[in-house]
């Protein structure tokens, strides 16, 4: 029996405590002391960071009367934000609406419908994001119902929400982050991340990540299967997308983001979801172009569990033209230089001690 001054119970009454104190965990490292970092938000409940927007969202309106006992909330959404909303939904006591499209990963939607939530779907044209047919019918559901709509896309409570996740990075390190890399859609997570990180002090620089083919950062818009970030053509792009805290925005085809993602699963046991591949894949290439001794931290929006039917589908991918032998060598092969230069590091630093 442990004596009773040892044991600190921590158990969990709800599962919105359980949100935050995601882990780090060191992807690669260079011979000139320079690391990448993984924030893996999908150990959250729900298995993504967006559970953190979805509470602060729901509190604040609670807070500002927008939303009374037993109320009804609906949102248009690809899933990660549905289920966040979702989970403070049923501690709270709201009915859940939420607006969904084909385009949307299956598990996504399975989850939703495992927590009780009523799936409505918008028309889809195709096989793209129906963003813009989404919140034209939450639109209408709000107008008839009298529903309360967030609106992940305006709300200032969505990129508030990750104010306690920039807190938690700089606590979780010794040193400052030099580069945060992220997946943009509503622009929430990085541009709420960023905000906070440096009004505590933080000199990052701030890489945004969307699909190629996606609108944001002024691309040509056309057909991508990266779901959850980037805005298809004819969206208007909300203000929660804030360009002044986006250092740089990136755009990455599907072939990279999900390589990316499968090569890391293989090395690593991590499974990371489409978006979070595109931005380790702009990461990885940046390590080595960086200045000695860099921090950059990739977010890692959410788990690769939720897209065993797709980005991990070696049949899916095929029929997509999405699976490339080549380009899952080249990035081990970076991986494996990492390694080497590592290696290379300590001997050149060995050879030096021995000659002093
Ligand atoms: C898988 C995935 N990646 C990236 C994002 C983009 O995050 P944000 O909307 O905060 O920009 C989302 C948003 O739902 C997402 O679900």
């Amino acid at each position: 029996m442990i004596p009773k001054h040892q044991s600190v119970e921590r158990i969990a009454t709800a599962c919105s405590e359980l949100i935050g104190g995601t882990p780090l965990y060191e992807l690669a490292r260079t011979g000139s002391g320079s690391r990448l970092l993984l924030k893996l938000e999908q150990f959250n409940p729900t298995g993504s960071c967006k559970v953190r927007m979805a509470r602060e969202m729901i509190l604040a309106a609670e807070r500002d009367g927008k939303l009374r006992p037993g109320g009804h909330i609906v949102e248009p959404t690809s899933g990660n934000t549905g289920a966040g909303i979702a989970l403070v939904a049923i501690e709270r006591g709201y009915k859940f609406t939420a607006i969904v499209d084909n385009h949307a990963s299956r598990d996504k939607l399975r989850a939703m419908q495992a927590m009780g939530v009523n799936l409505v779907f918008a028309e889809s044209k195709g096989d793209g994001p129906s963003t813009v047919a989404r919140r034209r019918l939450a639109g209408e559901i709000v107008e008839k119902t009298g529903a309360f709509w967030p609106d992940q896309h305006y709300n200032p409570n969505n990129n508030k929400g990750y104010a306690c996740l920039a807190a938690e990075l700089l606590r979780g390190l010794d040193t400052d982050i030099d580069y945060l890399v992220g997946a943009v859609g509503t622009g929430g997570t990085l541009c709420g991340t960023i905000k906070e990180l440096r009004r505590l002090g933080s000199k990052v620089t701030s890489i945004g990540i969307e699909p190629t083919g996606s609108i944001i950062f002024g691309g040509p818009p056309g057909k991508y299967w990266q779901t959850g970030a980037g805005a298809p053509g004819g969206f208007t792009v909300g203000p929660n997308v804030d360009h002044s805290l986006i250092d740089e925005g990136l755009t990455v085809r599907d072939i990279d983001a999900f390589t990316a993602a499968r090569v890391v699963a293989r090395r690593t046991g991590i499974l990371v979801g489409g978006t979070s591949g595109a931005a380790i894949h702009i990461a990885l290439k940046r390590l080595a172009l960086v200045e000695p001794n860099s921090t950059m931290v990739v977010l890692v929006c959410d788990a690769g569990e939720k897209y065993l039917d797709s980005v991990y589908n070696d049949e899916w991918l095929r029929e997509r033209h999405l699976l490339d032998d080549l380009a899952h060598l080249r990035l081990h092969r970076l991986f494996d230089a990492y390694r080497e230069s590592i290696r290379l590091a300590s001997c050149t630093l060995a050879a030096v001690g021995g000659q002093t």
